[in-house]
Parts: structure tokens; C-alpha cells; sequence
């Protein structure tokens, strides 16, 4: 209930025009999005983390904003070191005004990415995108094998998307929306997520594991091990902000370990699905609300 209903607010331009003016947002914002981009990773990359960097916005208006999320990429890949990632949301590309434009935008970040050494991965967003999703990820496969794409565990068709998808670059998640006929008990979630980890791990392809939950990290382990994959293998990936201390003790283990670092003014959506994620993380809000 209350997951769905912070979903909603995540939607609303009005509870956005609220919230995200009010200077108490402030220090949750900082908890979970980069202020410095540039300094953040370098401080990440000392701590022996990998990164994969998301410049915040979706669902675009016009082409205008779509050619400026454009830019942000390019910009913000002269920033990034040899072997970051930056993770794209097609919406912000066009993906709603038209697949083509989604596709020529995602196909020019990939060129300037692959000149520098760096990956992309294509995020799984709201269910009405994710035939759109899969086309383009498979158009730009061909030019570019290495370019990612986000399975979410919660969509019913996942372990059998992630055996369409052998040899590619596979993010799993759980799933940050909902979805019409979508597993919705953690369970159900959970044992989907371990489908689709067995298929990635007994795969050619290289799985990211995307998780901060204990159990299925845990499960990504013993399998990689089953599999014959070593640290090279796979990767964790963690949002940051989220178990910074298990992110250091993965790496400190010599797994590859992932942040998923975002950044930049258009925060609003992505807070809010933090926020719905965890209610514990409300009530971190409402005390850094209460305590000014
Ligand atoms: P779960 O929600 O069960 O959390 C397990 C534990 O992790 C919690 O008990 C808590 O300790 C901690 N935790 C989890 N979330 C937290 C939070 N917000 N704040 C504090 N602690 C938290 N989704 C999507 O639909 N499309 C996408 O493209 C992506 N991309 C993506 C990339 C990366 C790198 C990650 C890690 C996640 C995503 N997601 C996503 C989000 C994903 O679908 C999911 O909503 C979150 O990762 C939370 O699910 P967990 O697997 O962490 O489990």
C-alpha cells in the first residue's frame, strides 16, 4: 500500500513541485545522489569500486530535452574513467515521442563511449517501455556487443528474457515500478530473481547482479562458484548510498563491485522510488524533516 502510494507520488508534478523546492529535502537527496560527479567517482574509484553513472531524467517532452540529455552524456563521459559505465533511461532519449529517436540518441552516447573505453547499459523502466527496451538494446547490439540492458525479476517473462539474452551484458534487479500481472510478494520476487540468476550464471553472457538483499547475494556466489565463473566473471552492482559497507566488503574480497551513481537537478522521480523501497527510509526522511 504504502509502496504503491509513493509510486504515485512519484508521479504527481504537483507533490514534485512541493517537495523537491523544499531545502529540508536537501540531506536525503545527498544520501542517495552525487552533488560533485566528478568528485564522487574519484573518491569511489580510490576505494577500489567500479561505477556506473546514471545523469538523472526520464520521460521527455520534446526533442529539445531529449538532445539535451544527449549532452549530458557526452559531457559527463569526458569525465569517467577507463571502464565506468553510464546507465541510459530511453525515456530520457525520446523512447515516448519515438523508438527511431530513442535509438539514434542511445547509438551516439554508445559511440563516444566505446572511444573512451566505457560501457552502456540500458535501464528497464515502466512496463509500456519495455518492448521498446528490447528492440533498441537489440539494434544496438549489433554494432555494439557490449552495450547492457536491466531485466526486471518481477516481470513474469524474466528467467525466459535472460535465456533470449544469452551473451549479453544482463543487469537483474528486482524491479523498481509495478507492472500489470507482475509478481508482487517478495517471495515470488525473490524465487524469480533466483530463476534468473541461475540462467545468467549458466549462461555466455555476463551477469550484474543488482542487489543490496544478503540472501540473493549470496545465492549469486555459490553459483558463480557452480559455474566456474571467477571474479571476472560477474559483478555486484549497489546503488549509492545504499550498504556502503557491504560495497567495500565485496571489494575488499576482490569481487567487482558496481555503483550505480546518479546525478544531477532531476532527482525527484528517483528519490521517490528509493523512498517507496524501504519504508524505513521514510522515516529517515521524516527525522532529517523534524530535526531542522
Ligand atoms: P530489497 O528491496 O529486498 O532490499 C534488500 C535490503 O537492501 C533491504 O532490506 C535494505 O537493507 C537494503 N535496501 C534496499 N533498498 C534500499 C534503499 N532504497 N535504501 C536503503 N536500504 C535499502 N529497478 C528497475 O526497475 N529498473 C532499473 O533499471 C534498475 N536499475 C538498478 C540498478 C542497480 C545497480 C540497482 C542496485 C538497482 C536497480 N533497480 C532498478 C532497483 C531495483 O529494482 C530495486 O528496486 C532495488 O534494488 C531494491 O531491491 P533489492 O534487490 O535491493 O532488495
Amino acid at each position: 500500500m504504502l509502496r504503491q502510494a509513493l509510486l504515485a507520488v512519484s508521479r504527481s508534478a504537483r507533490a514534485e513541485r512541493v517537495i523537491s523546492t523544499s531545502p529540508l529535502t536537501r540531506d536525503v537527496v545527498r544520501r542517495y545522489v552525487a552533488d560533485d560527479i566528478a568528485r564522487t567517482v574519484a573518491e569511489l574509484t580510490r576505494r577500489g569500486l567500479l561505477v556506473t553513472v546514471d545523469h538523472l531524467g526520464e520521460d521527455v517532452h520534446d526533442r529539445a530535452q531529449a538532445e539535451g540529455a544527449v549532452r549530458a552524456y557526452l559531457e559527463l563521459l569526458r569525465v569517467l574513467p577507463e571502464g565506468a559505465d553510464v546507465s541510459v533511461k530511453l525515456t530520457a532519449l525520446g523512447l515516448r515521442l519515438s523508438e527511431q529517436l530513442a535509438l539514434d540518441n542511445a547509438a551516439t552516447i554508445c559511440e563516444s563511449a566505446a572511444l573512451r573505453g566505457i560501457t552502456l547499459t540500458l535501464d528497464a523502466e515502466e512496463h509500456d517501455t519495455i518492448p521498446g527496451l528490447h528492440s533498441i538494446h537489440t539494434t544496438l547490439r549489433k554494432e555494439h556487443p557490449g552495450v547492457g540492458v536491466v531485466v526486471q525479476a518481477y516481470l513474469r517473462d524474466s528467467a525466459e528474457r535472460c535465456v533470449k539474452l544469452d551473451g549479453a551484458r544482463v543487469r537483474l534487479c528486482k524491479g523498481a515500478y509495478t507492472a500489470p500481472g507482475a509478481y508482487t510478494s517478495a517471495a515470488d520476487i525473490d524465487r524469480s530473481y533466483a530463476r534468473c540468476l541461475r540462467v545468467l550464471m549458466g549462461g555466455t553472457g555476463y551477469p550484474m547482479v543488482a542487489t543490496h538483499d544478503p540472501r540473493l547475494i549470496g545465492i549469486a556466489a555459490t553459483l558463480a562458484v557452480l559455474e566456474g565463473r571467477d571474479h571476472h566473471g560477474f559483478e555486484y552492482q549497489m546503488l549509492y548510498g545504499v550498504r556502503p559497507d557491504e560495497q567495500e566488503r565485496l571489494a575488499a574480497q576482490g569481487a567487482r563491485m558496481r555503483v550505480y551513481v546518479p546525478y544531477g537537478a532531476d532527482w525527484y522521480a528517483y528519490l521517490m522510488r528509493r523512498l517507496a523501497e524501504r519504508p524505513a527510509n521514510l522515516a529517515f526522511f521524516a527525522r532529517s524533516l523534524l530535526s531542522r
